[in-house]
């Protein structure tokens, strides 16, 4: 070879000193730093190089230059065994190519049907006329392995009911040509997008936005991204799984009384309250129906009192997290005794009360949108806080926020035509489809009840004034 550069470094050495001599360098070159790859694929090395100033008149772009990859060292000179690959042909260990422009400075390479033997350090050179230099001090790291690295989920801020929620997967795609396919695995209807991004370093990777609107149905539940990599005639897959964390309004609230069974007046009756949420409930408030009006008794989980003649009567409690509010079925707190009057009305009351209970249950069912939102007005709303809409969820797996059976169902599709606009849908999407309509109305329900989170009013006094009554 009749490449200057050694007697350069001989001079350099003896004149600089050694010190000089490592801090000279007559190439830059920029790649990234390691570079992870399947066996079997192939593998691009971003790389560009840039010619320092005192050899800047050697290297012309016109003139035919050549790029070297050298293995573990940089000095071509003392392990020329170590070249595996020289782009004038004569050394073709590894089966590549410069896909970069070198006139342009650009060594970009691919490799193709990588082993795990490449697993090492490379160096690049450059081999003109009369310019031949090698970067001793940049490497990239090939790290070769059998099966692909899983790709990164990501998710930004909190995943909420009724809010459209978008979270990024990500893969590396070492090999551009044959990049990794990704999918999704998700508890409802989705969307997805894919695009082939290059990172800082130039390396490219797959990136998949999924857009959904979660429910609390899908809290705790698991989201998988899947990727599948071409390999020769078979693919390598690997998975991300990541929980879902869904916050949500309290649902399933119910109340409980004990004992059940009509009591006595000065005996203690134990009203209890349930409810899941996410995050948990942070106050129960327990309500009597009187006059037709519910008013506010007490707060707590549970509410117990010493019953006095004047609390029989319909109870409910309601739930509050930060995310809203859950209204409980109503419980019956029967006096014995009170209960006689009934039993004597009862015979004649009877079919008149089933007759009334139905229609009043049918009217609920056409006018509860309507009665959510006159209840607000009506003076017990004050209260509960202003702008409250704590919906009946009496039946344990009704959903919360239905929508009223006679709304026409036409609307609800016609507000959310997947089919014309996601890219993607799974099986389990469509067999999803009832979920993906309670979300949709719990996305309106939500919206509404988001600017208002009034505080409750202080409670504690009641509470107190309740307890003051007996001891329990
Ligand atoms: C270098 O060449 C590669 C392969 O042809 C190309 O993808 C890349 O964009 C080029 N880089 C620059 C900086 O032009
Ligand atoms: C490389 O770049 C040079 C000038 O920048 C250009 O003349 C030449 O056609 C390019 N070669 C290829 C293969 O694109
Ligand atoms: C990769 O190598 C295997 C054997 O090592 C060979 O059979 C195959 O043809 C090669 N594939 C390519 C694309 O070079
Ligand atoms: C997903 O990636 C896009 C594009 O890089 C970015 O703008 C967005 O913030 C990312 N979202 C998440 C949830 O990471
Ligand atoms: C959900 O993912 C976790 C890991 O994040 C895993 O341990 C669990 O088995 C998965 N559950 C199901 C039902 O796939
Ligand atoms: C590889 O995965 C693709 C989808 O990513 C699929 O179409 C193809 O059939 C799979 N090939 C094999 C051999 O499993
Ligand atoms: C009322 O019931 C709840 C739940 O069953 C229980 O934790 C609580 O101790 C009971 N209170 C009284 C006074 O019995
Ligand atoms: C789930 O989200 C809730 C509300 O944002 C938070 O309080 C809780 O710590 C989260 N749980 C986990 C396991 O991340
Ligand atoms: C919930 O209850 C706690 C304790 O009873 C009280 O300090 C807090 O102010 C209440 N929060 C709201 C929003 O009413
Ligand atoms: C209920 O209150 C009355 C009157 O204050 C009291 O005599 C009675 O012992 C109380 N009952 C219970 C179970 O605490």
């Amino acid at each position: 070879m009749a490449c200057p550069e050694n007697m350069f470094f001989l001079i350099g050495l003896f004149i600089s000193g050694v010190l000089a001599c490592f801090g000279r360098r007559d190439l830059i070159t920029t790649m990234p730093d390691r570079l992870d790859v399947l066996t079997g694929s192939c593998v691009q090395i971003p790389c560009s190089f840039d010619v320092p100033d005192q050899h800047k008149d050697k290297f012309k772009s016109t003139i035919p230059t050549f790029g070297v990859w050298i293995k573990k060292y940089p000095d071509v000179h003392q392990y020329p065994g170590n070249v595996i690959f020289h782009s004038n042909g004569k050394v073709n260990r590894y089966q590549g190519k410069i896909t970069g422009n070198l006139s342009q400075k650009n060594c970009t390479t691919v490799f193709f049907n990588v082993t795990t033997s490449y697993s090492d350090i490379y160096y690049f050179r450059i081999d003109g006329q009369p310019y031949c230099a090698t970067d001793p001090v940049k490497s990239v790291e090939i790290v070769v392995r059998d099966f692909p690295s899983s790709p990164i989920i990501t998710v930004s801020g909190e995943v909420k009911e009724g809010t459209p929620v978008s979270l990024n997967c990500s893969a590396v795609a070492p090999c551009p040509e044959h990049p990794p396919e990704l999918t999704w695995t998700l508890p409802t209807q989705f969307t997805t997008e894919n695009q082939l991004q290059e990172k800082p370093d130039q390396t490219k990777s797959v990136l998949s936005t999924v857009t959904f609107t979660p429910s609390y149905l899908h809290h705790e539940k698991n989201i998988t991204c899947t990727a599948v990599y071409p390999v020769g005639t078979s693919n390598k897959t690997a998975e991300h799984n990541m929980m879902l964390n869904v916050s949500f309004s309290p649902k399933d609230t119910l109340a409980s009384i004990s004992p059940a069974d009509p009591v006595l007046v000065g005996s203690c009756v134990n009203l209890t309250c349930s409810s899941t949420a996410n995050p948990p409930v942070t106050n129960f408030t327990w309500f009597k129906i009187s006059g037709g009006k519910p008013t506010q008794v007490a707060s707590g989980l549970s509410y117990t009192l010493n019953v006095t003649s004047g609390d029989g009567g319909l109870y409910y409690c309601e739930a509050r997290n930060s995310h809203g509010c859950g209204k409980s079925n109503e419980v019956q707190l029967a006096i014995k005794g009170q209960e006689e009057v009934i039993g004597v009305a009862a015979g004649t009351l009877g079919a008149f009360l089933l007759i009334s209970l139905i229609s009043l249950f049918v009217w609920r069912r056409n006018s509860r949108l309507h009665d959510g939102l006159e209840r607000t007005d009506s003076p017990q709303g004050q209260n509960s806080p202003v702008g409250t809409v704590c919906t009946n969820q009496a039946t344990a797996g009704e959903e919360p926020e239905e929508p009223a059976e006679d709304q026409p169902e036409e609307i609800h599709y016609g507000d959310i035509d997947f089919s014309k606009l996601q890219t993607k849908e799974t099986p389990a999407a469509a067999q999803d489809r009832v979920q993906g309509q309670e979300s949709e109305y719990a996305e309106v329900n939500v919206t509404g009840r988001g600017a208002q989170e009034p505080p409750l009013n202080n409670l504690d006094g009641l509470y107190a004034q309740v307890n003051k009554r007996g001891g329990c």
